[in-house]
């Protein structure tokens, strides 16, 4: 993936609310108030909480294609993923989700929710093909901001500058922003950015946490960035 943004750069691989709900530690509370979800990609965290009577607006230039083009995509770029599962075998925990095959279904089941929403969701404006680090939203617009395997995941790709514009922006719309896991795809070394980017949040007067959360699949992926 790099800034230059074509559907050919993505891997579309969807989480569910479930996963977010875990990742995120949102109470139910907060899963009724507003919610904006950056890189929300192929995830049916949307779907399923629109479907649940919650509201969430999804951001992520993926959005931009038809349901049909990122269907294609997810086809297109499964098997390669799957290899990606194996050669890393390691470096996850089979716990929640036993195997690659088992994970491949709750990811294909995850973005068929979504693929289903899309449409509707799209004509809703629930889905908008916006890309960080520049939001369309007023201050303080979300109760909550969240970024699932995005921010940090693909350290190499985005740099250090990327990764704070994106984060203030997002600190910028809500009040309350959350950022998981902490670590980088594949390799499971934490972000180089997120020391510098804790720093540098420190010292415009953020309230910066590291916290444990009850999911973990990458291994040592079980931290969430939480700014309040
Ligand atoms: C691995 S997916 C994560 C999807 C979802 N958040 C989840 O956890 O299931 C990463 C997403 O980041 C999106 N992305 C890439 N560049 C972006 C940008 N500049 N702003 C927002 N999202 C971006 C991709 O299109 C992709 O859908």
């Amino acid at each position: 993936m790099t800034n230059d943004f074509t559907i050919d750069n993505v891997f579309p691989w969807g989480r569910a609310l479930a996963e977010y709900t875990q990742m995120f530690a949102l109470s139910e509370k907060e899963l009724q108030s507003s919610i904006l979800d950056c890189g929300g990609g192929p995830s049916s965290f949307n779907s399923e909480q629109y479907n649940a009577g919650n509201l969430v607006i999804s951001c992520d230039p993926i959005y931009q294609f038809t349901a049909e083009q990122i269907q294609n995509r997810i086809q297109a770029t499964y098997p390669l993923i799957m290899e990606g599962l194996q050669v890393n075998y390691d470096k996850f925990v089979w716990q929640d989700i036993t195997s690659p095959e088992h994970l491949a279904e709750v990811r294909m089941s995850a973005m068929k929710k979504f693929l289903k929403d899309f449409p509707e969701g799209l004509k809703q404006g629930r889905y908008l093909n916006v890309s960080l680090p520049n939001l369309p939203f007023t201050n303080q617009q979300f109760d909550i901001a969240l970024c699932s395997h995005f921010l940090f995941t693909y350290s190499q790709e985005f740099s250090l500058e990327f990764h704070l514009q994106s984060i203030l922006e997002m600190c910028r719309v809500a009040k309350d922003v959350r950022v998981f896991p902490l670590v980088e795809i594949f390799t499971g070394a934490v972000s180089p950015h997120l020391n510098p980017i804790i720093t540098r949040l420190r010292d415009r007067g953020y309230q910066v946490n590291i916290e444990q959360v009850e999911y973990e699949f990458q291994i040592n992926g079980n931290q969430m960035l939480h700014l309040y």
